[in-house]
């Protein structure tokens, strides 16, 4: 568990929590990022799956593309290192719709938002806090429960996260995607992801990719990996473990005391009244 305290970890910029891996410089040039128009990003709020999706992802082309670590993450010297890459770009990100830069918006990049249940999110987080030594101490599941309700933990709160892109889920250049779906029927998933990414892969090659993007195969295979952590989707641990914990549906159950849970939906009904969630 982590002993650095909340303020050696965290920094506020433009009201939302950022680990000082994100340089306040960076996250002030973002906007003046170029993006190219075959750029493709990959959007979530942390532990929704990203990793999952980024796997299947790489497993889709057949041609070189290049998966970095989260835009935001790093110094300045990151939208040079971007800027030098030559194949096509797949980027993750944190980032709300707001804060995204706008070049991608005015080029109309292709989006992939990624959504999982946010009580299971909330615990995946949780165990991801206790276990990164690059995040704030969390003594218990009561006091992280708080936190996460108030968006006091890195990347803000899940509500406004979710909102800001649900808002734009009708443009056509972004494919909102779930996780329970992906747990329930991968394949359809992954054909919808090269449909929308134009790319033509048979029925075998695509479950071919879904073995291959089972959570043990996955885990299996990161604990192979060389990890560089600033080079990884994940920029905030080289302990590939912590990413893939459980990998489960419904785990909420395990820690949401009753109490809680009907706090949680309170909050949430009342967040996500004008959401068609
Ligand atoms: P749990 O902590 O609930 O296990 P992210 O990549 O956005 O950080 O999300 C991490 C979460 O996705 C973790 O959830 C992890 O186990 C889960 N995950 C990663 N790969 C997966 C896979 N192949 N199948 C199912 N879940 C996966």
């Amino acid at each position: 568990m982590s002993s650095s305290t909340e303020a050696e970890l965290i920094h506020m910029f433009k009201g939302i929590r950022f680990t000082t891996r994100s340089s306040p410089e960076l996250l002030k040039s973002l906007d003046a990022f170029d993006a190219r128009e075959d750029d493709v990003l990959l959007v979530s709020y942390p532990k929704s799956g990203t990793h999952w999706l980024a796997g299947v992802i790489a497993k889709l082309y057949d041609t070189r593309v290049t998966i970095t670590s989260p835009i935001e993450f790093g110094d300045i010297s990151k939208l040079e290192e971007l800027n030098n890459l030559s194949s096509k770009r797949i980027i993750p990100t944190h980032l709300d719709y707001n804060m995204l830069p706008q070049n991608f918006k005015n080029k109309k990049c292709k989006v992939i938002y990624i959504s999982r249940n946010p009580k299971d999110t909330a615990v995946s987080m949780y165990h991801y806090y206790r276990e990164n030594p690059n995040l704030p101490t969390v003594d218990t599941w009561a006091a992280f429960f708080d936190l996460f309700l108030k968006g006091n933990v890195v990347c803000g709160s899940w509500f406004d996260h979710f909102l800001s892109w649900e808002e734009h889920e009708d443009d056509k250049n972004i494919l909102f995607l779930f996780y329970e779906d992906m747990k329930k029927d991968l394949p359809m998933v992954v054909k919808k992801i090269s449909l929308f990414l134009s790319l033509n892969v048979s029925d075998k090659d695509i479950q071919d990719i879904c073995n291959r993007s089972s959570f043990s195969e996955m885990k299996n295979d990161t604990e192979k990996e060389n990890s560089d952590p600033s080079h990884t989707v994940c920029a905030l641990t080289s302990n590939r473990k912590l990413i893939f914990r459980k990998g489960a549906v419904g785990d909420w159950k395990n820690h949401f005391t009753p109490k809680q849970n009907r706090r949680f939906e309170e909050i949430f009904n009342e967040k996500m009244k004008l959401s068609k969630m």
